[in-house]
């Protein structure tokens, strides 16, 4: 199922059969709901499957399992489609236990080679106050591997985004969200997106899990956005190498003094966490490089971080897309 690109003689990795399904929460359409599209593919997928969902408010809760590669969801645009539910970690789930963040996800994909375009994903649980247990609420979790957004929204208040594992790609993107609401152990890029805090008394944005110097995983965030209420950390060290650069950003006003957070004050993660900027700017810049261990990075040390090399994504996204 493979094709290789004429002139590259490049692994290019997506089949080169489509299929196309379309949702229409009217009754226009082959399914009513996204999840029964989701169904209606075979396990063991081998062809692109462009799901496409009309505009609506889709309310259902929706997972790709990962014997399901390839799917795309495609929406009309990210303020017309949009698919949202509302668990929150304490909430139980069909055991009786508590569902916990990662399985409070509206949409959950487990798959590899999964794209989602124009269209945007919602957790509708009310916003924790601050203190509160067990509010976490995700958006979003993305699990698989190789995994491309563009023109998506992501929205939620505590832990909107679980980039849970596996390389990532997000463009043009637009993720609110108040503590902790990018989060995981993915190894992801965020180009050109907007970041927009609605924290009311203090928040945070990414919180990244990395947990050895072996790992390849890490949040780079390039020429992004970064709006809204504030203060926030940009950056939480959740594991103890934990790794986040943000380059080309700007920050608006928003940053808390210090910029980072080392999540416990334990076990000195500011020495073997990796948080860096390059080049960021705006009136919050200064305080994003305001600690001794969040380093202005020079070119070669940000360099990694600058490219869609960090995602290792010469053979699954295209150029036009990067
Ligand atoms: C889809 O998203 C792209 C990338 O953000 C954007 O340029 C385009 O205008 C969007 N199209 C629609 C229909 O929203
Ligand atoms: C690093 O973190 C430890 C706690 O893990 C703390 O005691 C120490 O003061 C910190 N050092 C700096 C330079 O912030």
């Amino acid at each position: 199922v493979f094709n290789y690109t004429r002139g590259h003689h490049r692994l290019w990795e997506w089949p080169p059969s489509y299929r196309h399904i379309t949702v229409d929460i009217g009754g226009g359409g082959d399914y009513v709901s996204v999840q029964a599209a989701v169904d209606a593919v075979p396990d063991n997928n081998m062809v692109n499957v462009i799901i496409h969902i009309r505009p609506g408010l889709y309310i259902e809760k929706v997972e790709v399992p990962a014997t399901k590669p390839y799917i795309t969801f495609k929406g009309a645009g990210r303020d017309v489609t949009v698919i949202e539910w509302h668990d929150r970690a304490c909430d139980p789930g069909p055991d009786g236990a508590q569902l916990r963040t990662y399985r409070t996800a509206s949409v959950t994909v487990l798959a590899n080679h999964f794209t989602a375009r124009n269209i945007s994903f919602k957790n509708t649980a009310p916003a924790p106050l601050p203190g509160m247990e067990g509010w976490q609420a995700a958006a979003f979790r993305i699990s698989g591997d190789k995994a491309f957004f563009t023109g998506c929204g992501f929205y939620g208040h505590q832990d909107t985004l679980c980039d849970d594992a596996g390389r990532h790609y997000f463009k043009d993107c637009y993720i609110e969200g108040s503590i902790d609401f990018i989060f995981g152990n993915g190894r992801s890029m965020y180009k050109d997106c907007e970041i927009h805090s609605t924290a009311t008394r203090f928040g945070s944005i990414a919180a990244q899990f990395r947990t050895s110097r072996e790992e390849k995983t890490g949040f780079a965030f390039v020429n992004c956005r970064v709006t809204g209420s504030g203060p926030i950390y940009v950056g939480r060290a959740m594991s103890q190498y934990s790794r986040i650069v943000y380059s080309y950003t700007y920050f608006d006003d928003i940053v808390a003094h210090g910029g980072w957070d080392d999540w416990d004050h334990k076990n000195n993660k500011n020495k073997t966490a990796f948080f860096g900027v390059y080049k960021c700017w705006g009136p919050g810049a200064a305080a994003v490089s305001g600690t001794s261990w969040a380093r202005e990075l020079d070119f070669d040390t940000a360099h990694p971080f600058l490219a869609k090399s960090f995602v290792n994504a010469r053979h699954w996204i295209a150029n036009s897309d990067a």
